[in-house]
């Protein structure tokens, strides 16, 4: 039996709702976003912390964020980069908050991470609560499949869900290695239950791993028995969550034909989140790490056209002066979750730890990440 859930809608930054990765009042007395100052109280406040201090930025953040990270990452790199740095008491993480509580959960008990605005969520981890999941698990057993389909969670979910995941044997994966899992959780079983991104497992099974589009059906959490029948279960090798980002998922094909024919020999380099036929319209599809590898070898005077998030389009337009790099499409904009952390609140974030407090820490609950750590130590673990 599938349940609906319905969630009202809450302005982000406003009201509360722990229970799910949408906005929070910000606690704190944010500075004014027009101090000319604030440049400088960050400055003064990351030195006065020293090495106490690590601070994360994920590709998607602010430039006027990301100048202050210590390192930069796709989710990939940002997890296995906080699980490398035991000796820094306070994590400030700016990204989104499944980043945060992966990074929670990555590192030791007495470190504290903190995300600096608690509104930063997503919208895509938020397309897939708890309680679906295990009412989509219900219906697999009820279908007698639960025993041979292994649970793939992409790094953007709730560590409710890597937690559930983790307990059924299965594993987390990130734009960078989803073939990888893919492969791992074949090895294993004989279908996969992948959440909550339906265009990254589409795409990867079938531009990866010689899937067909037949093979993969969509399972809508909103839906009795996620709108599919029993048949259309047992048969799919790949049962996609309907989940999306809503960032990625407005890129369209008509912009990759229109961008074709005003720049010629453009090359379209697009995220594994964008629609699929968006990515089979693109001449290459990688994790934002690798798009940024791909304009580091890219041919001077080379024209670029990307399909992921704004923030890094433009960053990687001013670091390739002598490559012609643009937006894939104008009607595409920021991650306006990613955007929240600005520097008021990263400013206010690292004040209030050189004043002792701890704002805005991210917890796991113990067994949540008990389970959620088996799932995404085999990410980290794999071929
Ligand atoms: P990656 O960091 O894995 O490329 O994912 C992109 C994204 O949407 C992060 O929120
Ligand atoms: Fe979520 Fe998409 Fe924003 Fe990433 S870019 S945080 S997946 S909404």
């Amino acid at each position: 039996m599938t349940t609906t859930t319905d969630l009202p809608l809450l302005f982000l930054g406003q009201g509360a709702d722990p229970a799910s990765e949408r906005g929070v009042d910000c606690p704190g007395d944010l500075p004014a976003a027009s101090d000319p100052a604030l440049v400088e109280r960050a400055r003064a406040a990351k030195a006065a912390l020293g090495d106490s201090v690590f601070i994360l930025g994920h590709h998607y953040q602010r430039d006027e964020v990301i100048q202050f990270a210590d390192v930069t990452g796709d989710s990939f790199k940002l997890a296995r980069d906080a699980a490398a740095r035991p000796d820094a008491p306070h994590i400030v993480f700016c990204g989104v908050h499944f980043m945060a509580e992966s990074a929670d959960i990555l590192t030791t008990a007495e470190q504290k991470v903190i995300l600096p605005d608690l509104a930063a969520g997503c919208s895509m981890a938020d397309m897939a609560t708890f309680d679906q999941v295990e009412d989509c698990w219900d219906a697999l057993a009820d279908a007698g499949i639960a025993d041979r389909v292994v649970p793939v969670t992409y790094m953007n979910s709730s560590a409710d869900i890597k937690g559930f995941v983790g307990r059924r044997g299965g594993v987390v994966c990130t734009s960078s290695n989803a073939k990888r899992a893919l492969d791992w959780a074949f090895a294993r079983g004989e279908q996969v239950l992948f959440l909550p991104d339906q265009h990254l497992g589409r795409n990867t099974a079938v531009l990866e791993m010689g899937m067909t589009l037949e093979d993969c059906v969509v399972y809508n959490p909103r839906r009795p028995n996620g709108g599919l029948t029993v048949e259309q279960l047992r048969n799919a090798k790949m049962i996609l969550w309907q989940g999306h980002c809503s960032v990625h998922g407005r890129f369209t094909r008509a912009s990759v034909e229109e961008v074709r024919a005003r720049v010629p020999g453009v090359n379209v380099l697009v995220h594994p989140e964008c629609r699929h036929d968006v990515v089979t319209g693109a001449d290459y599809v990688g994790s934002t790490e690798y798009i940024i590898r791909a304009l580091e070898a890219a041919e001077p005077g080379s024209a670029w056209a990307i399909g992921t998030e704004l923030n890094l389009v433009k960053r990687l337009a001013n670091a390739h002066p002598d490559k012609n790099v643009m937006f894939l499409d104008k009607a595409v904009c920021f991650c306006s979750t990613m955007n929240r952390i600005d520097l008021p609140h990263l400013v206010w974030a690292l004040e209030s730890l050189v004043r002792g407090e701890v704002p805005n820490q991210i917890t796991v609950d113990a067994d949540t990440a008990h389970y959620a750590r088996v799932a995404l130590d085999q990410m980290l673990a794999l071929p």
